[in-house]
């Protein structure tokens, strides 16, 4: 067990202050110990105040493809700051990673900065909407778009309040909805391009905008099939509806070019963030130049007080550069590292009598608790042992091994074998211990 002494104490003083201790509902503790109170990182690795050492496959949630402080992104960020930290004007960096976004990204003519997910997806449909004349927006049964109000539905509901599999109804994820907030949204399920064509027959005419994450990342890690992929680029083409990936956890983590190159099918748009500033908070849209039109001839409102903020546009260049000179290259490792990692946890498992799926393109991978042979959709996703894979990660915390709460692990191109090695040895001891064989 880790010695948390001071984490404990830190948790209780910001209970007094901060609502409910930490400042984002992802952070609360998902077990009996208090949430991760982290004084340092390096690489691959962070340190909680007590001293104690972790490998860290939360990256940020994401962002931090090159690891915490690379000496690149570093450099970058202290040159920047001393030359000022926010001008609300124009500048040469924001030029130059516009740049890189719009060669590395199939879909990119034109961007527009903002400075996180939830924005760009909130700017994303709005130009859809405007685009279009259009107002309503189809979102996946089990995919996460950020945390504001015209998408936050269906992300995680339970499938007895969400209507039959292929109807699912929208299934708000918080109270404080604004009225007719779910007017706006028609839910389809995830890979099921019948469903999904009978749905937008019933709503001809109405839909602005398909949204989805190309590769599923928040209800497990769940690839789309390829012709259900293609089926969705060719009925939105055909029926005028803006095709809007949002690429905020795919986009240069999967490919240079993001899911849109991975997967081979371009969207009209597309949201990115987190990977690409390398942990500071950047976000943008990206598409045609028609599509963007009407930001760019001022008809459709776009703003942000920090939007293109030179600090982060330091760091995005540091990040962009690196993947834009070393391409496919950079990734190959972290595919590799991850599908090693997922590998070595299955063969544990096998080993141990333990039920364990594992999925993903490596430099994502999911680890489910389940006896199932595949997870493809958001019902099956739901029907896997979540307090198991939670008892996982929380038995891997223990051993200094830091993963997302629902079985997610993220790869950073500083990871290395040695990690790789410790965090296997790590799994093993924890399918061993009779204890957490007991489960929750
Ligand atoms: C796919 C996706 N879209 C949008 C967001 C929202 O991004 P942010 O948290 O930066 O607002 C997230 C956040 O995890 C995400 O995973």
């Amino acid at each position: 067990m880790r010695n948390l002494t001071e984490s404990a104490r830190l948790y209780e003083a910001a209970r007094k202050v901060i609502a409910g201790g930490v400042s984002s509902d992802i952070r609360r503790s998902t077990t009996a110990a208090p949430p991760l109170y982290v004084d340092h990182a390096r690489g691959s690795h962070l340190w909680d105040v007590d001293g104690n050492e972790y490998v860290d496959y939360v990256l940020g949630q994401g962002p931090l493809l090159f690891g915490h402080s690379h000496p690149r992104i570093v450099e970058a960020v202290n040159r920047q700051v001393a030359r000022g930290q926010t001008y609300s004007a124009q500048h040469a960096l924001e030029v130059e990673v516009a740049d890189l976004v719009c060669d590395l990204v199939p879909c990119a003519e034109l961007v527009r900065f903002n400075s996180v997910g939830s924005e760009a997806v909130h700017a994303a449909l709005r130009l859809a909407r405007a685009a279009t004349g259009r107002g309503k927006v189809l979102k996946f049964e089990g995919h996460y778009h950020g945390w504001y109000d015209p998408v936050a539905f269906s992300v995680h509901p339970a499938p007895d309040e969400a209507g039959p599999a292929d109807r699912p109804r929208p299934v708000p994820s918080t109270p404080g909805q604004p009225v007719g907030a779910a007017d706006g949204l028609v839910i389809a399920p995830w890979n099921n391009l019948p469903a999904l064509e009978r749905i937008l027959d019933e709503h001809a005419g109405e839909i602005a905008a398909v949204i989805m994450e190309p590769l599923l990342c928040n209800s497990g890690c769940i690839e789309p099939h390829p012709e259900f992929l293609r089926g969705v680029r060719e009925r939105t083409r055909r029926d005028g509806i803006v095709l809007i990936f949002d690429e905020v956890i795919t986009g240069f983590r999967l490919a240079p070019g993001g899911g849109q190159q991975w997967f081979g099918v371009v969207p009209d748009l597309a949201v990115f963030g987190k990977a690409m500033a390398g942990g500071f908070p950047l976000s943008c849209i990206a598409g045609s130049a028609e599509i963007m039109r009407p930001i760019a001839e001022g008809k459709v409102a776009h703003a942000g007080t920090f939007n293109s903020n030179p600090v982060v546009m330091a760091a995005a260049a540091a990040a962009l550069g690196m993947i834009s000179k070393e391409g496919d290259a950079l990734y190959e490792p972290l595919r590799e590292r991850g599908r090693r990692l997922a590998g070595g946890i299955a063969e544990r498992a096998r080993a141990a009598g333990v039920d364990v799926l594992t999925a993903g393109p490596g430099p994502i991978v999911q680890v489910y608790l389940t006896n199932r042979p595949a997870v493809d959709d958001y019902r099956e996703y739901a029907a896997v042992d979540r307090a198991r894979t939670l008892g996982l990660h929380a038995a891997l915390l223990d051993q200094g091994i830091n993963s997302v709460s629902r079985g997610l692990w993220f790869l950073s191109t500083a990871h290395d074998d040695t990690d790789i090695d410790r965090t296997l040895a790590a799994v093993e001891r924890v399918f061993a211990d009779p204890a957490w064989q007991a489960g929750p």
